[in-house]
């Protein structure tokens, strides 16, 4: 339902994609790999519409959404969790969370449901300021941020990055929750293959702004991380 077709992206006149391709499994986790500045979170930003220019296609449920400004194709169903999590410290947190209603197209303006059910510590705590919040609980505000557009479709870059070990068993189990409990199709550019390995059903490894190996988990073995991820 999401598929990207010879994607190239720039900054400036710098090309950072150089013609990706994926089929995004849909209700599935995609995991997305490779060494820092291979362009994993441009790919993101490229769904996304954020980088300076961009060509190729991105097609959401048969539609091609890569000429539609970036709100629109929040509002077509695509939620962006970026990495550094982007929470505005002075707002409160149900600020935060709301935040990401504006692009929820049954025009639903509140704190959603799976809020309380996936996040009991944000939703007690409402009106307290984000910035309080340890990195963990930023990183669930964020996730909350992007389930307030009630999205189909969720890109999460690197979650777990700089987060206490504690708190990454909470997010990997709410990551799989989103998947396999409610249906969601998430691409998540993650460094830790274990969790990779134990959470996505397809994956893409990215080189210089190419995948140069992708396909069902299986296939991303120990030999493939040595070759692409290994310094
Ligand atoms: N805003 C920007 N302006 C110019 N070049 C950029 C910008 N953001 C990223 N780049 C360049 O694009 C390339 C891909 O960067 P990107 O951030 O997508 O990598 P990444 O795989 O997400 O890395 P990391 O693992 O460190 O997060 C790099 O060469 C980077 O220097
Ligand atoms: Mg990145």
């Amino acid at each position: 339902m999401l598929s990207l077709t010879n994607l190239e992206s720039y900054y400036g006149r710098s090309r950072a994609l150089n013609g990706i391709s994926l089929e995004i499994e849909p209700q599935r986790i995609t995991g997305i790999a490779g060494r820092n500045g291979t362009g994993k979170t441009t790919l993101l930003k490229t769904i996304m519409g954020l980088t300076d220019a961009a060509r190729g296609s991105i097609r959401l449920n048969g539609q091609d959404i890569s000429a539609l400004p970036t709100h629109r194709r929040a509002r077509s169903g695509i939620a962006y969790v970026p990495q550094g999590r982007g929470i505005i410290p002075e707002f409160t947190i149900r600020e935060n969370i709301v935040m990401g209603a504006f692009a929820n197209r049954a025009g639903r303006r509140g704190i959603p449901d799976l809020v309380p059910e996936l996040f009991p510590y944000l939703a007690a705590n409402l009106d307290r300021p984000g910035g309080v919040l340890s990195g963990g609980q930023q990183q669930q505000l964020a996730i909350a941020r992007a389930l307030a557009a009630e999205p189909d479709v969720v890109l999460l870059d690197e979650p777990n990055e700089g987060i206490q070990p504690s708190i990454v068993e909470e997010i990997e189990r709410v990551i799989l929750r989103l998947s396999r409990e409610f249906g969601l199709t998430v691409i998540l550019v993650e460094q830790n293959i274990g969790f990779l390995r134990r959470a996505a059903s397809r994956f893409a490894m990215l080189e210089k702004g190419r995948v140069v190996e992708s396909g069902p988990i299986a296939d991303l073995t120990d030999a493939v991380v040595d070759r692409h991820m290994t310094i």
